[in-house]
């Protein structure tokens, strides 16, 4: 007898055929980075950063750089739309989907609304998105590995719009996430909250970092010190770090009119990280799993606006 032949096209075959090169990657064993397909394509007419070209950034904005009116209209119009392409990306990870496929998701959104995928070249990256799974904390590189059962995927879209960057991003269960790691993911969340909670005028950066420093000890995880959040606005990461963890020193003073992130990354292991060869995709050193989310916000008059909400999403404190 032949071997049963497998009904084409059905949800079980295409999940097989995908699972079967990831046959022996389990919970123990690290990510493997698939392959990386040629760029997409950017139309002419989409208005370029000035690293579209050489991959280098010139224009340099400064640590306590703030925001006229207008400008900020062009900024929180940036910031909604990427928080847009973040959500319509999201909602197609699901098990048997590759990173590459978000990717291409979120670039023909970007080019439809007529904007320019940030990380395109920027510094030599080569996709449109950054996709990190499981124990990569950041600049994962979409490539043609399937999302598994019990993965989780950070997703994180930045668009230039109207001559300003606004950037954000999320972590999505693919299926049946244990709770160990749900936990890791909701706590995430939660630190990212409490780091944004504390901007106001008059504060200290520094407060950022130390407000999440102290959720993030008592459940005993662990703070990526690498990697910060970033001054954002005509340049994708302006002077000012934010650190997310409690960086004493001095610290630059939040004044109105300021954007930065704020994009915690979180480990359930040791904080250090380990690059891959690509240069690019920092996982954990210990296999161990790794969460971020990030919001670009704004600081105003009362405290502080996020600027990448999503649609209809309340704005959680006094603004
Ligand atoms: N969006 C990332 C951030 O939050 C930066 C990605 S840079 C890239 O700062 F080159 F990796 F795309
Ligand atoms: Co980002
Ligand atoms: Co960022």
């Amino acid at each position: 007898m032949g071997k049963a032949k497998k009904k084409k096209g059905s949800k079980k075959s295409f999940l097989a055929n995908r699972k079967s090169w990831f046959d022996k990657e389990t919970i123990d064993n690290p990510v493997k980075k698939g392959v990386v397909n040629a760029q997409l394509e950017i139309p002419a007419e989409i208005a370029r950063p000035d690293y579209a070209e050489d991959s280098i950034p010139k224009q340099v904005c400064l640590k306590d750089t703030v925001m006229n009116a207008e400008q900020l209209e062009r900024m929180e119009s940036s910031c909604k739309l990427a928080r847009h392409i973040l959500d319509e990306t999201a909602k197609h990870a699901v098990e048997g989907v590759t990173t590459d496929e978000l990717d291409k998701i979120a670039h023909k959104l970007c080019i439809e609304a007529g904007a320019y995928p940030a990380p395109y070249n920027y510094h030599g990256f080569p996709k449109s998105i950054c996709t990190s799974v499981n124990e990569v904390i950041c600049h994962g590189i979409p490539d043609s590995r399937p999302l598994l059962d019990g993965d989780s995927v950070n997703i994180d879209v930045t668009v230039y719009y109207n001559g300003m960057f606004g950037d954000c991003s999320t972590t999505v269960l693919i299926g049946n996430v244990s709770e160990e790691n749900k936990k890791l993911i909701d706590v995430t969340e939660e630190a990212l909250m409490k780091g944004i909670s504390v901007v106001k005028p008059g504060a200290k950066v520094s407060d950022i970092g130390k407000a999440i420093e102290k959720i993030i000890d008592e459940h005993g995880y662990s703070i990526v010190t690498t990697y910060g959040g970033h001054g954002i606005g005509e340049v994708f990461h302006t002077k000012l770090h934010v650190p997310h963890y409690f960086e004493p020193g001095p610290s630059t003073i939040m004044k109105p009119g300021m954007t930065f992130t704020i994009e915690p990354m979180i480990n359930a292991g040791k904080p250090k990280h380990k690059l891959w060869k690509d240069n690019w995709t920092a996982a954990t050193i210990d296999s161990k799993r790794s969460a971020q989310f990030e919001h670009t916000v704004l600081v105003t008059e009362k405290g502080v606006k996020i600027l990448t909400l999503s649609e209809g999403e309340p704005q959680p404190f006094e603004y």
